[in-house]
């Protein structure tokens, strides 16, 4: 076989823990109207029909606003919104059924696409829309009557479920009904949040323009608690609105929210089958608050890696010591609890450093904790400059491998860290690119 040909087995093999993590599960997706317009869009859409392949329960979420923006402006109808949200007039309303409806055709006949040679060939996917949110008219407010626009107030859970045990995909569009009959327009975010809480999604995935959320440094936050969420700085108008949306959903009890692209053609497939993913993943640990150890903290460290010293998986650590190296410890704290641990010790001159005491209470073990702080640890060291961090393990290896670390010989290290290594302790040496 070809190099390419072994690389392409290889990567599908890796794709495995993830296929089986996700098979079963059920995600709702959102989609914004622009989303819908971008040249990209039939290749999510082609990607989502992958996932149901794979038994991934799917509800798709699809918005129309630049759809009915289009329609009002060519029958020269006035757009009017108050605080965000669009009146929908009698007349609007004519426009608004109009743009939903053209959507949710344009997306079912994606899904049902299965020519040779099409990316779906073979595959025969069932879509269903239907009256599974049920509104109510927002009315009235600041004087304002919103007429047509309104509320989710009920999501017909038992509807859905039943169509996801059959293997097809729930298509909604921003439209409700409500008991006298009335249609209403939905806002994307709030059928998003209801919905996927109401179903007990596992995910809620939140597609925009760039790749995720960005902090005022214009860096990719990769990961956050949903505790912190409120917390970051967006400068971006679009990336804050989807933040503040997932992080809705988190406190609504969604565990999961990623915010990612439709304009780049790997995010969904990436986000969802790489370990470091392509976005931002807010995720909802809400006791816990990842953050900078201080002075205080030493006691509750201590605690924390005596056991494990004592087991010889980590080395010993003096009270004076950590108490100089405080301020390299990131740590996890619930109800006043320090339940994890790690540090980082820089070495600028070889352009890495060292991830260091990275422990999780044995208590907590199983909430991918020490993940969590790996993942604030390594953006620590990017920002700080690093390239690559490295970590000295004696018996968690394979963690560290499932992390992306790859073994490498002892003279990778740093010269510095290369004459402190302790050959008693046999350690073996990974690095990860960051
Ligand atoms: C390694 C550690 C920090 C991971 O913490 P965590 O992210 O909270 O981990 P979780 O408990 O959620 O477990 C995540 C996965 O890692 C696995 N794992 C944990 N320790 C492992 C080890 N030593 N080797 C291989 N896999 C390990 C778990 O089995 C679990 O896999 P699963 O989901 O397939 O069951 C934690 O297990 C720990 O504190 N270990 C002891 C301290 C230690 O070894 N630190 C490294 C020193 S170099």
């Amino acid at each position: 076989m070809t190099a390419p040909g072994r690389e392409h087995i290889r990567w599908f093999r890796n794709t495995a823990p993830y296929i089986n993590a996700h098979r079963g599960k059920t995600f709702v997706l959102m989609l914004g109207g622009a989303a819908a317009r971008h040249e990209n869009f039939p290749n999510v859409i082609h990607d989502i029909a992958l996932l149901n392949s794979l038994g991934v329960r799917l509800v798709i979420i699809h918005g129309s606003r630049e759809q009915i923006d289009q329609r009002l402006a060519a029958a020269n109808i006035n757009s009017r919104f108050h605080e965000g949200l669009r009146v929908t007039d009698n007349d609007a309303l004519e426009h608004v059924k109009d743009a939903a409806g053209s959507l949710r055709a344009q997306i079912e006949a994606l899904l049902s696409m299965g020519l040779p040679n099409s990316p779906m060939q073979g595959s025969r996917m069932r879509v269903c829309s239907g009256n599974f949110v049920t509104a109510r008219p927002i009315g009235v407010v600041d004087g304002i009557d919103f007429h047509h626009t309104g509320r989710v107030r009920r999501v017909d859970t038992e509807g859905i479920r039943r169509q996801l045990e059959d293997g097809s995909i729930v298509l909604q569009s921003p439209l409700g009904y409500s008991p006298t009959g009335e249609i209403f327009n939905l806002s994307l975010d709030d059928i998003a949040v209801q919905l996927a809480a109401a179903i007990g999604a596992d995910k809620l995935l939140l597609f925009g323009r760039s790749a995720g959320v960005m902090d005022v440094r214009g860096e990719l936050v990769r990961q956050c608690a949903v505790g912190d969420a409120k917390r970051l700085v967006v400068p971006d108008a679009e990336q804050a609105a989807l933040l503040a949306t997932a992080r809705r959903a988190c406190l609504q009890g969604v565990p999961r929210c990623h915010v990612l692209s439709y304009e780049d053609d790997c995010a969904l497939l990436e986000e969802l089958f790489t370990h470091d993913g392509s976005g931002t993943l807010v995720a909802n640990d809400e006791y816990e608050q990842s953050r900078e150890a201080s002075i205080d903290d030493v006691g509750g460290i201590l605690e924390l890696i005596e056991p494990l010293e004592q087991q010889g998986i980590l080395l010993k650590r003096s009270r004076e010591l950590l108490e100089q190296e405080i301020s390299r410890f990131r740590l996890l704290e619930r109800d006043g609890r320090i339940i994890a641990c790690a540090a980082l010790y820089p070495f600028p001159e070889d352009a890495c450093g060292e991830v260091a005491c990275i422990v999780s209470h044995p208590d907590y073990r199983g909430g991918r904790r020490g993940q969590r702080l790996l993942r604030a640890i390594e953006q620590e060291a990017k920002r700080a400059g690093l390239e690559r961090v490295f970590v000295l393990t004696t018996q968690t290896a394979h963690w560290f491998l499932e992390q992306g670390f790859e073994e490498a010989p002892l003279d990778a290290l740093p010269g510095d860290k290369q004459a402190l290594y302790n050959l008693q302790r046999n350690s073996k040496v990974f690095f990860k690119q960051l």
